[in-house]
């Protein structure tokens, strides 16, 4: 069976593979790849460096079976996790580490994310406003637009503007969209 994302190449890939390159040079380092997502740094990095052990987060389901998938061919020096990165300490804990040489956080949605209507991250598709990157969460985009009091134009609160993607917008902008 095909894997969604086998052949999907990260924008960035060469320049993550030169800035980590210093770090990962020793064998057996070990290297937190916090945001897996399709394995696509993973594997480059992997292949990159043959005596890398790879430790790999990621809180959404589909990816972190992807992921298992993708990475099977170098399953004795990778871990896969499902968790969210403010767990790492605990994941690399659990798995003997008490440091790791480098972590890589690529923060955002994945391709599959986007591409998949009923996740609702994408704009081009009429679909419910869902945008939970762990599925099993049961709080929507929409519960939280439809459902929580809204800053008044301009008064974002301090406590609201440190919140990732809080944004003073009028209410009624968004209800059309936010229906399920
Ligand atoms: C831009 S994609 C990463 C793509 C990946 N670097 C690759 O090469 O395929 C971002 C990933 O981060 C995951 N993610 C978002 N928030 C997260 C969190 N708090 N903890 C762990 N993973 C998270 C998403 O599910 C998504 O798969």
């Amino acid at each position: 069976m095909s894997t969604p994302g086998a052949g999907h190449r990260p924008v960035l890939l060469e320049r993550v593979l030169t800035l980590l390159a210093p770090a990962l040079d020793r064998n057996g380092t070990v290297l937190v790849d916090a945001t897996l997502g399709r394995a696509g740094h993973a594997r480059a990095l992997l292949d990159a460096h043959p005596g890398l052990v790879l430790i790999g987060l990621d809180t959404d389901a589909a990816a972190v079976e992807a992921s298992r998938r993708l990475l099977a061919r170098y399953a004795d020096r990778v871990t896969v996790v499902r968790a969210v990165f403010d767990q790492v300490a605990e994941v690399l804990n659990d798995q003997g580490h008490s440091a790791a040489d480098a972590f890589l956080f690529d923060l955002g949605v994945s391709s599959p994310q986007l591409d998949e209507p009923e996740r609702g991250f994408a704009y081009s598709y009429d679909a419910p406003l869902d945008m939970r990157m762990d599925q099993s969460q049961s709080l929507t985009a929409a519960e939280v637009l439809n459902t929580y009091p809204a800053p008044r134009l301009g008064e974002v609160r301090p406590a609201d503007s440190r919140r990732r993607g809080a944004r003073a917008v009028p209410r009624t902008a968004h209800l059309d969209r936010a229906t399920d």
